[in-house]
């Protein structure tokens, strides 16, 4: 079975083209070595992230996102296990959404993205991700 963990994280600095590079490299490179895969997502300040791998690899890599000073705040919202990877293809995909194109997908008019993510359930940000 593999492990997966959903969590989100807000910016602590308005993040340049740069900064996405950068981490990409970084996280892409790490992601490599220990085998994991998943999903990022940038809405307006906010990353929604799936990691998925060995459980105690991914734990180790939230662990040094939530120590991350690129991030003021990361909370988790689910953990589990599935058969088969969602993102078997990816060290880490990434997507830029807006907050309009959420409320249009899901027909909503959340007024920012903490309102969005406080209220949608797990299973719906994951839908989000895999969507995007
Ligand atoms: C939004 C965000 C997403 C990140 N995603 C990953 C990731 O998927 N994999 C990874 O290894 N590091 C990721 N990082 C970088 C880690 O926070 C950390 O800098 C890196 O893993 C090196 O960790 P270490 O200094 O503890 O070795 C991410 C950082 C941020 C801010």
């Amino acid at each position: 079975m593999i492990f997966y963990l959903l969590y989100y994280g807000v910016q602590s600095f308005k993040f340049e083209q740069k900064d996405f590079d950068e981490l990409l490299e970084q996280a892409r490179e790490r992601n490599e070595r220990l085998d994991i895969t998943g999903k990022l997502v940038y809405c307006e300040g906010t990353f929604i992230q799936v990691l998925e791998g060995d459980e105690q690899n991914v734990k180790d890599v939230y662990n040094s996102i939530e120590a991350d000073r690129r991030l003021i705040a990361t909370r988790i919202v689910t953990i589990g296990r599935v058969e088969q990877r969602y993102f078997s293809g990816w060290r880490m995909d990434f997507d830029k959404v807006s907050l309009d194109s959420i409320n249009e997908l899901e027909n909503c008019t959340h007024p920012n993205v903490t309102d969005y993510i406080s209220n949608a359930p797990a299973i719906k940000l994951l839908k989000l991700l895999i969507k995007q």
